[in-house]
């Protein structure tokens, strides 16, 4: 068992030593590459003669500090503490790894052969003894010997030389101009496919691009390196930031744990996130491409020229960093689904998250595994906080902290508390009670009325947030309400207030009650909103509110009132004709943004609604969508076979009209595949004669969702068909561990026994059971308990090969609390038994919150 140790925001200290400048030397090898560090320390603690390296999991040859093997040092499991040290010095350190054995991703690893690394947040110390830790900025120099049938050898930075050696190896050698922190350092080396583009930077500096993936795919990185060109030019418009290096390289690997790492000059990337061909990609996996390609792109101002100072500090650049790529595909796109995307990974995964045992703060006070802090709410809650500053700001006075931001840091190693600083300054306003959105977890929830007054109509707000596992008080926070007022003399007042109290009235005069209201336009805080809005209210705002997201959510607040009754009455609420009416013409006369009128005919997922619960009554929500789902399906059938044939298909090519298009004419056929007298021929023509995997997909995933007689031989046929290919592959796996019924176990078991299928592969273990998991709440809920079993046993054989990708699979499970005894008991038992086995830091820091938290 893993003692874990608690680290805290609050222990910070300053490192005694910094590294000017290291110089690596990788000798690759498969099972024992040579790594030689070279690194140029100097004192940055008066009185300070110790320093920590980090270093774990190697294999020390030897350590000399300015040309003598050291011997004041203790060494454990985590790295060695060195003593006596003078003011400045040369530490040299030769280690040995084995990058086959690496199946934990961290540090430097084997991927199909070729060799790639992956640092953050602490996996530099799986190369060699290093202080490795954020605050310490270094230039890096980086040599590569390999064998001359390894084509392609890239580190960070500038190509400066390259040889060959006397024994017919070659040395190359990159320098990296920039000092960073040890997480920003890559190698990779392999054999690719090659593909370059440049551009010209906005000061008419050539940049050349370079993308290296799988042999054979070089044509499917096209969409990503288009992509690219497009985020540059919008950070030089919007930001008026330039790239700073004379190369940008993105290298696309198939084993990796997450999305995408923004490695100074040398991106990694997920190949599921860079490879897009029509045939193989859906329109969300290009969506997706382009917003991870802009992400990446965006950290080299934000967070990589300005990082942070500790990993407590993770939201400074991952918040950040989100909400600009969340902008720039605002901007590529379509503002309002952007905008609907972000509320609804706010409205589940993150609400889930602030209510579960792992709650914590966007800057989080405790942490054990860091790896375990990479989470929606510093990523994407962050990025709600970062909003609400650009909301109460402005767009000028947001940029003006930008820049200030900066001027100030630029070169530095940073804390929240300075880029609040530096907004607050630039704007000449006081940020303080603001700053809580960093320091409180939890979601607000706000409480709306509308009372008439001699002059006008009042808004009283109450702000309450409840405890959360990590913390009973909190305060009130400051947020910004976006509201729309529309009143009985139709006249409509817009505007943003700035809510601070536990309770306040806003006064708006000349304003005649009945009035309807807009709160929380386009979500303009992160909060749960209760106002008893009334049926016909809703009605009116679903069709009239000025605001996109206002619209979408009158729409999704009747269909989680209907549900709530239904709950509250045991029995399914019926749906009132007005709503069929306003629904009907919806169909018959789609708004001119397609994609949009889509997202008002889909009703809210599960995880939406039971995050509305304290006690989440599953199979309520569960029959009450169903039932919903099939009445519209068969009150409006002959709609959705007219809305379904006037939407004909056109050559595949992804814009935004298209995707609008497909998105709302695949709505229409989910709903027509629940119908019994929809004609097979109708799908499946959909199917074999699409030219493009977004419709194909879209015939299955109905197929699926209306558990359809044909699905499983479908199935079956798509893996015939397309299951030599990774991407496809891994979407047949999403599709089974989807299905609603009984026969899922058995198919799940039949995938994972399938060729492809590698338990060393994190994307194809999390197609099959993080989806499981996380978007089959039928079968992963089933009364028995099996689904539970399945997951828990999963994730004990996958912590033993990698730990990060367990300790994510086990967050539906955390939650147990949420459910009525019996379902509890039976998570409960199945963590229980999971924690009785040799755990990973990851694992034990979730468990023992969970169970003993
Ligand atoms: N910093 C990366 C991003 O947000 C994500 C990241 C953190 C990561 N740790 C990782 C990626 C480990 C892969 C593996 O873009
Ligand atoms: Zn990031």
């Amino acid at each position: 068992m893993s003692a874990n140790i608690a680290k805290r925001r609050l222990d910070y200290q300053r490192a005694t030593y910094q590294v000017q400048q290291i110089e690596l030397e990788f000798e690759l090898h498969p099972t024992a590459t040579r790594v030689l560090a070279v690194s140029q320390l100097q004192r940055h603690v008066v009185g300070a003669d110790t320093l920590w390296l980090d270093g774990q999991q190697l294999t020390l040859v030897s350590l000399q500090v300015n040309g003598v093997e050291w011997s004041q040092k203790t060494q454990n499991d985590d790295g060695i503490l060195l003593s006596g040290l003078p003011e400045q010095f040369e530490l040299k350190v030769r280690t040995v790894l084995d990058p086959a054995a690496n199946s934990a991703l961290e540090g430097l690893y084997l991927s199909n052969g070729a060799y790639c690394t992956q640092c953050e947040a602490e996996g530099f110390r799986r190369i060699t003894f290093y202080p490795d830790r954020p605050d310490v900025m270094a230039v890096f120099t980086t040599h590569i010997i390999a064998n001359d049938s390894i084509p392609f050898l890239l580190s960070n930075g500038n190509l400066i030389a390259k040889h060959q050696l006397a024994d017919g190896r070659v040395r190359v050698s990159w320098h990296d101009p920039f000092p960073k922190p040890s997480y920003l350092f890559a190698l990779v080396a392999g054999d690719f496919d090659e593909l370059c583009g440049d551009f010209v930077t906005q000061s008419g500096r050539q940049v050349a691009l370079k993308f290296y993936v799988d042999k054979g795919q070089g044509a499917k990185a096209t969409f990503a390196l288009e992509a690219l060109k497009r985020a540059m030019r919008f950070d030089e418009e919007v930001y008026g930031l330039e790239y700073d290096l004379d190369i940008y390289m993105v290298v696309a690997v198939d084993f990796f744990n997450m999305g995408a790492m923004e490695n100074k000059g040398l991106n990694v990337f997920n190949s599921k996130f860079v490879l897009a061909d029509a045939a193989t990609a859906t329109d969300t996996d290009y969506f997706n491409i382009e917003s991870i390609i802009a992400h990446e792109y965006f950290h080299n101002w934000t967070g990589n020229r300005v990082t942070c100072r500790d990993w407590f500090q993770l939201s400074l650049k991952e918040g950040l960093t989100v909400f600009r790529d969340q902008q720039f595909s605002a901007a590529m796109g379509s503002a309002t689904l952007c905008r609907i995307d972000a509320v609804k990974t706010i409205r589940t995964a993150q609400f889930a998250e602030d209510a579960s045992p792992m709650a914590h703060p966007i800057r989080p006070d405790v942490v054990e595994e860091m790896n375990n802090f990479y989470t929606v709410t510093v990523y994407d809650k962050g990025a709600e906080v970062i909003r609400m500053q650009h909301t109460l700001l402005g767009a000028e006075g947001f940029r003006r902290g930008m820049d200030l931001y900066f001027q100030r840091h630029d070169g530095q190693a940073v804390t929240c508390d300075d880029f609040l600083a530096a907004m607050q300054d630039a704007n000449q306003v006081d940020l303080g009670q603001f700053s809580l959105w960093y320091s409180q977890s939890g979601t607000p929830e706000l409480t709306a009325k509308l009372e008439q007054t001699s002059t006008g109509v009042q808004l009283h707000l109450q702000q309450q947030t409840p405890a959360t596992a990590d913390q009973p008080n909190k305060q009130p926070v400051l947020l910004p309400l976006r509201y729309e007022l529309h009143d009985a003399n139709g006249r409509i007042e817009t505007g943003i207030l700035q809510c601070s109290g536990a309770q306040q009235v806003f006064c708006f005069d000349g304003l005649k009650m009945p009035v309807v209201p807009v709160l929380l336009a386009d979500f303009s805080a992160p909060v749960k909103l209760n106002y008893a809005y009334q049926t016909d209210e809703l009605l009116y705002l679903c069709q009239h509110a000025h605001d996109g997201v206002a619209r979408w959510d009158a729409m999704q607040q009747l269909w989680s009132d209907l549900v709530r009754q239904s709950v509250q009455q045991q029995q399914i609420a019926t749906i009132p004709a007005q709503m069929l009416d306003v629904l009907r013409q919806f169909i018959q006369q789609p708004l001119a943004d397609l994609a949009f009128t889509a997202e008002l005919l889909t009703l809210p997922g599960y995880d939406t609604l039971a995050e509305q619960y304290a006690e989440i009554p599953v199979e309520m929500i569960l029959s009450a969508l169903e039932h919903y789902q099939q009445q519209l399906a068969e009150t409006f059938a002959a709609d959705w076979l007219a809305l379904y044939q006037r939407l004909l298909p056109v050559p595949y090519v992804y814009t935004e009209q298209q995707v609008g298009l497909r998105a709302l004419r695949n709505t229409a056929l989910r709903y027509l595949l629940r119908c019994n007298n929809t004609p097979a021929s109708l799908w499946q023509q959909q199917y074999t004669e699409a030219d493009n995997m977004t419709d194909k997909l879209a015939v299955l995933q109905g197929l699926v969702r209306a558990g359809h007689a044909e699905t499983s031989r479908m199935l079956q046929q798509f893996l015939q068909q397309h299951g030599d290919n990774v991407q496809l592959f891994d979407k047949h796996s999403a599709l089974v561990a989807s299905i609603g019924d009984n026969s899922v176990f058995g198919l799940m078991d039949m995938v994972a026994q399938t060729a492809l299928f590698d338990w060393k592969n994190p994307n194809r273990v999390r197609a099959l059971y993080a989806v499981f998991g996380q978007q089959n709440p039928a079968m992963f809920h089933q009364a028995d308990g099996e689904g539970y079993q399945r997951l828990t046993s999963v994730i004990a054989k996958a912590d033993s090969i990698n730990p990060q990708l367990a300790s994510r699979l086990v967050t539906p499970l955390l939650s147990f609390r949420r459910f009525a005894p019996k379902r509890q008991a039976l998570m409960r038992q199945a963590l229980e038994q999971l924690s009785q086995q040799q755990l990973s830091p990851d694992l034990s820091e979730k468990l023992g919150k969970a169970l003993h938290g």
